[in-house]
């Protein structure tokens, strides 16, 4: 059958991946596929089962076959080529992140590469090249205020597997709901205002090994020392009034740092393969801690002028607990000097992050809003739920968001990465794809690809891939 004439035009399929490559370089010929398709045993693992369905029998072979895989020890962490010629399809890549990054791209090639059909599935021959900008690219899920069944959380795993997203901040505490199993503290899954449910350890096992396959990170969140109503319902005794109402735990009472310890203990024991463990920061109120005399005494036992200080040293011991474990702290944005290890988390606006000059130590950056740019509980239309503080987040807002162009120079230098965090107040379960897509997939191009790309072109890949049924969830 002639292919059809408007073919080079409506999307080369080498260069139709997302996120955008760094360099893809066009060569003479074409790969045509035919009914088989040999492939090396990892490259058929992973992409058998797609090409069965295109109709091309994948045959597992240990050499000489059509689609190779090989480590080089010269490429980039999470880097990979991907090299086209009429015979060979090869992939090279530095670690196993860029294995999974580059069969993921080779896999959305393929769905461009047989959108006409199997008799006329053809790559065109060339080199592409890829390696991302930036080292943080993340997700976060509030799993605290609605719950997630695991299959769920495992879904968005490997949706972000495919988009190269890397970090999964998982919020897993806060005010309506504690979903950490804690053996020292089993209460805290059966309180009134929990009921939703819990992860239990088994189940955070499987997360921890589809997060492994897919090439992320688990960044577990307890948040201290605010966000705790629910926990304080049921621990009375950590409250700075017991019989009053409050979000914050007492800094001044040893318990409440030895119990956030605990938590955080029972956590690095859980997420083993974690380096960063996220210990919340945002949105405390002092004004329970200045009346308190339990606070007013550590702030005179410890030379401390006000209770902002105290909150400071309370998160700095929790960080130090951290470190001393080998692990890698991260707040909300805080202006304290917590560690010098401390990763900040920035979720203002421009000024907030400038205010953040002062912790001049290396990449420790992670920008999650510029004016709200990666807030995806935000709406992305009108007719969707929302608080009255929230605008709309358009994915074009989404991919031309510049938090480099921000802020100053220093600071562009620190920048570690990006996250669009998931507040899910008013996002039950069944809501989160939607939230999520399409602006996911603009943020993941926007984290991975070189700067200065265009939505337009952006836009006709996203579409290009969807219309060959490539699908993001
Ligand atoms: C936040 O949005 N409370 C970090
Ligand atoms: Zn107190």
């Amino acid at each position: 059958m002639p292919r059809p004439t408007y073919y080079e035009s409506l999307s080369p399929a080498f260069t139709g991946a997302i996120p955008r490559s760094l360099a893809c370089h066009r060569e003479e010929g074409e790969f045509v596929f035919g009914k088989t398709l040999s492939l090396s045993p990892l490259a058929a693992e992973r992409l058998g089962e797609t090409l069965r369905r295109f109709g091309t029998e994948a045959v597992v072979c240990e050499e000489g076959a059509q689609v190779v895989l090989s480590q080089e020890g010269s490429l980039p962490a999470e880097g990979f080529r991907l090299e086209v010629t009429p015979q060979r399809i090869s992939l090279a890549y530095g670690d196993a992140s860029g294995r999974i990054y580059g069969l993921g791209a080779l896999e959305q090639l393929l769905f461009l590469a047989y959108r006409f059909g199997a008799d006329q599935a053809m790559l065109e021959c060339g080199i592409l090249e890829d390696q991302p900008r930036l080292p943080w690219r993340g997700v976060m899920l509030d799993s605290a205020r609605h719950f997630q069944s695991p299959a769920v959380i495992v879904r968005l795993l490997r949706a972000m597997g495919r988009l190269r997203l890397n970090r999964f901040h998982w919020h897993l505490t806060d005010g309506e709901g504690w979903r950490l199993p804690c053996p020292g503290a089993p209460e805290l899954s059966s309180l009134g205002t929990l009921q939703q449910g819990g992860y239990r350890r088994e189940e955070i096992q499987e997360i921890c090994a589809v997060a492994r396959e897919n090439g992320i990170m688990i960044v577990p969140e307890i948040d201290f020392p605010g966000h705790n109503r629910g926990l304080l319902e049921l621990h009375r005794e950590l409250r700075c009034d017991p019989q009053g109402g409050s979000n914050e735990i007492c800094l001044g009472n040893p318990d409440s740092l030895a119990f956030a310890k605990a938590r955080f203990q029972e956590a690095m024991e859980l997420f083993p393969d974690s380096q960063y463990f996220h210990i919340g920061g945002d949105e405390a109120w002092d004004g329970n801690w200045r009346a308190c005399p339990k606070c007013q005494a550590k702030c005179r036992e410890l030379g401390l002028p006000s209770a902002r200080k105290l909150e400071e040293w309370f998160m700095r011991e929790l960080s130090q607990f951290l470190v001393d474990h080998g692990k890698t702290p991260i707040s909300w944005r805080t202006e304290a000097i917590l560690t010098p290890q401390n990763v900040l988390q920035c979720w203002g606006n421009a000024n907030d992050m400038n205010a953040c000059a002062w912790h001049d130590q290396g990449e420790n950056l992670v920008i999650s809003s510029i004016d709200n740019a990666y807030y995806l509980d935000y709406p992305q239309a009108s007719e969707e739920p929302r608080f009255c503080w929230m605008v709309n987040l358009s994915e074009e807002g989404v991919y031309s968001a510049n938090p480099a162009a921000h802020m100053g120079e220093k600071l562009g230098e620190r920048l570690l990465g990006l996250e669009c965090p998931l507040w899910t107040e008013l996002v039950p379960e069944w809501r989160i794809g939607a939230k999520l897509f399409p602006r996911l997939v603009a943020a993941a191009e926007s984290a991975w690809s070189p700067s200065g790309g265009s939505f337009g072109d952006y836009l006709s890949r996203r579409r290009a891939l969807e219309l060959a049924g490539y699908l993001w969830w």
